[in-house]
C-alpha cells in the first residue's frame, strides 16, 4: 500500500482540520447547555472535559504505534497538537473543579485535593502535564536537547495511567467499572507497544 504523505499545504490543511475537530466537543457541550438540554450543566461540563482529557491522552499515545504500523510518518506532526489539546481540556476540567466545586477558594480546593484520593491522583496528573505543555515548543526542544526533552516527555507514560486511576476511583463509588476497564485496556495496549519495541531493540544489541 502506498503511504499517504501530505506535505506542505496539504499537511497544513490536515492540521487545521484536526484543530477544528478538537474544538467540536467543547462547542457541543456549550451548545447543549445553552439549548437547555442538560439537567446538571456544571457536572456535565466537569465530566465532559474530564472525558476529553482522557480521549486526547489516548490519541496522543496512539500516534507512535499508528505511525510505526502504518508507515504514515507524517502523523508525528500531529502529536504536539493532540498533546496540547489534552492539556487544554485538562485545564478546563481543573477550572470547572476550582470554579464549580470551590468557587475559587484555593484553601478549600487544596483541602479537597488532599482529602479525596481520586482528586489527589487527578491533580497529580494535571501538575505533571504542565511541564510537558511548557516545553512543547521547538525552542524548548532545542534548549533542553533532544535526549533530555524525550526523557521529560516520557512523563506521559505516568500521566495516562494516573488519569485511568483517577477515573477508576471516581467510578468505584458507583461500582461502575466498564469505562475505566475499556480505557485502562486502551492505555495498557498503547504502552505495551512501547515496551515491546524497546525490548525488541535491545535483544539483538545484547546478542
Ligand atoms: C490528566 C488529568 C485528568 C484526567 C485524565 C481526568 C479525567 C476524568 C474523567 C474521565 C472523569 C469522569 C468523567 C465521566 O464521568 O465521564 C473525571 C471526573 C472528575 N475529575 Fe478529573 N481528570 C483529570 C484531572 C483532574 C483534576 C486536576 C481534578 C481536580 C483537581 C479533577 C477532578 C474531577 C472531578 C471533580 C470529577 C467529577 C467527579 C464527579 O462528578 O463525581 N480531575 N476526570
Amino acid at each position: 500500500m502506498a503511504a499517504f504523505t501530505p506535505t506542505g499545504r496539504r499537511l497544513t490543511a490536515v492540521k487545521a482540520v484536526v484543530f477544528l475537530l478538537a474544538l467540536v466537543p467543547l462547542a457541543r457541550m456549550v451548545l447543549r447547555i445553552r439549548a437547555g438540554e442538560v439537567v446538571e450543566p456544571l457536572e456535565f461540563l466537569t465530566r465532559g472535559t474530564g472525558d476529553w482529557v482522557l480521549y486526547f491522552l489516548c490519541l496522543t499515545l496512539a500516534v507512535t504505534p499508528l505511525r510505526r504500523l502504518s508507515g504514515w510518518n507524517w502523523l508525528i506532526k500531529l502529536r504536539r497538537m493532540l498533546g496540547l489539546f489534552a492539556f487544554f481540556y485538562a485545564s478546563l476540567h481543573f477550572l470547572c473543579f476550582i470554579w464549580f466545586d470551590h468557587f475559587f477558594d484555593l484553601q478549600a480546593m487544596w483541602k479537597d485535593v488532599l482529602k479525596r484520593p481520586f482528586i489527589t491522583v487527578g491533580f497529580t496528573a494535571f501538575v505533571l502535564l504542565v511541564p510537558l505543555a511548557v516545553t512543547s515548543t521547538n525552542g524548548m526542544v532545542r534548549r533542553l536537547g533532544g535526549k533530555r526533552w524525550q526523557w521529560l516527555h516520557r512523563l506521559v507514560y505516568v500521566i495516562a495511567p494516573l488519569g485511568i486511576l483517577h477515573f477508576w476511583w471516581m467510578k468505584a463509588g458507583k461500582h461502575n467499572f466498564t469505562e475505566p476497564i475499556i480505557f485502562g485496556s486502551i492505555v495498557a495496549l498503547l504502552l505495551a507497544f512501547r515496551v515491546y519495541w524497546a525490548t525488541a531493540k535491545k535483544v539483538p544489541a545484547r546478542a
